[in-house]
């Protein structure tokens, strides 16, 4: 089947990088140590856009091994983890022990949640490195959306589907499918964090989602989208191959302007018919800094 070509295959990739990312003094990405002494892990955008989360039910998928996933429920929502690597899922909870902090971890496909998530989430989250690995969108929109109270909100941060279609800037060469969610094939190396993390090419199955795939997967599982974002700037560029400008920022620069590196996305279930408030949330503006584009297209 189409949807789950290469799942296997990538869980077991996934299940090896769970055990070596943020543990190098050298990893690109994850700081462990600053994080058990209480630094942020969270960027800008998806902090303001969840708003204040204290107090809330908060269903993080495709939580890795869990740091991002802590730092929510440091900020006082009561989290759930999902992830499909059972190495994810067993490091996330002795990761909690570390930190002192409340969390659950499930083991789970998220093309295929379990049941017990349903209507129990004020907050789904999902950021950097989310849909490519994705084959059946639809499934995962599903999922999402079921998981949410009735007023409940979708926030999804990702590389945006144009900057994945993008091998190396200079020189300009485009190698990937804009959209589609046809399986990409690939051998990877190194991750945005370990750029030797694997000592043989690995296979990797991706599926490139456009703007417009992704936004009608969320309107066809019943969520209102109240805002997309294109963002601009990074303080991080987790595929090193974007300039840094002066400012320390990182762009793609197109002609005079810029093409987009991430997209933001929140969409709310509707309110229940007795008048369920919607969480308000908060807005990011067009070019919102203190993004960092980990996850890309050839983890
Ligand atoms: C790039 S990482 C996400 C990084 C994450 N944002 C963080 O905070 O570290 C992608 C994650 O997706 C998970 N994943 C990939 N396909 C999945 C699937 N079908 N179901 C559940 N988890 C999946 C991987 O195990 C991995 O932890």
């Amino acid at each position: 089947m189409a949807a789950q070509d290469g799942l296997a295959a990538n869980r077991a990739l996934w299940d090896h990088l769970a055990e070596i990312h943020g543990t190098d003094p050298g990893d690109r990405s994850y700081d462990v140590q600053a994080f058990l002494a209480g630094g942020e892990t969270l960027r800008g955008i998806e902090r303001e856009l969840a708003g204040d989360v204290a107090g809330r039910d908060l269903l993080h998928l495709q939580c890795h091994f869990g740091m991002d996933t802590l730092n929510w429920a440091r900020l006082g929502a009561r989290v759930t983890g999902v992830d499909f690597s059972s190495k994810a899922i067993a490091r996330a909870r002795t990761l909690a022990e570390q930190a002192g902090l409340a969390a659950e971890f499930v083991e789970a496909d998220t093309q295929c949640l379990p049941d017990a998530l349903a209507g129990q989430f004020d907050l789904v989250v999902a950021t950097y490195g989310v849909l490519s690995w994705i084959g059946d969108l639809g499934a995962w929109m599903g999922g999402a959306a079921t998981a949410l109270r009735p007023g409940g909100r979708l926030v999804l941060v990702d590389l945006h589907p144009l900057f994945q279609t993008v091998l190396t800037f200079d020189p300009l060469v485009a190698d990937w499918p804009y959209g589609g969610g046809a399986p990409q094939h690939d051998a990877m190396t190194g991750t945005y964090a370990h750029a030797e993390a694997f000592s043989e090419p690995r296979k990797s199955t991706q599926y490139p989602y456009s703007v417009g795939d992704i936004v009608t997967a969320a309107a066809s599982a019943g969520l209102i989208v109240e805002r997309l974002g294109e963002h601009t700037e990074t303080e991080t560029d987790g595929r090193h191959i974007l300039p840094q400008g002066p400012d320390g920022l990182y762009r793609f620069p197109f002609s005079d302007t810029y093409l987009p590196i991430l997209y933001s996305l929140t969409a709310a279930l509707p309110p229940a018919p007795d008048g369920h408030p919607r969480d308000p949330g908060g807005a990011v503006g067009h070019d919102a800094a203190g993004q960092t584009p980990r996850g890309d297209r050839q983890q």
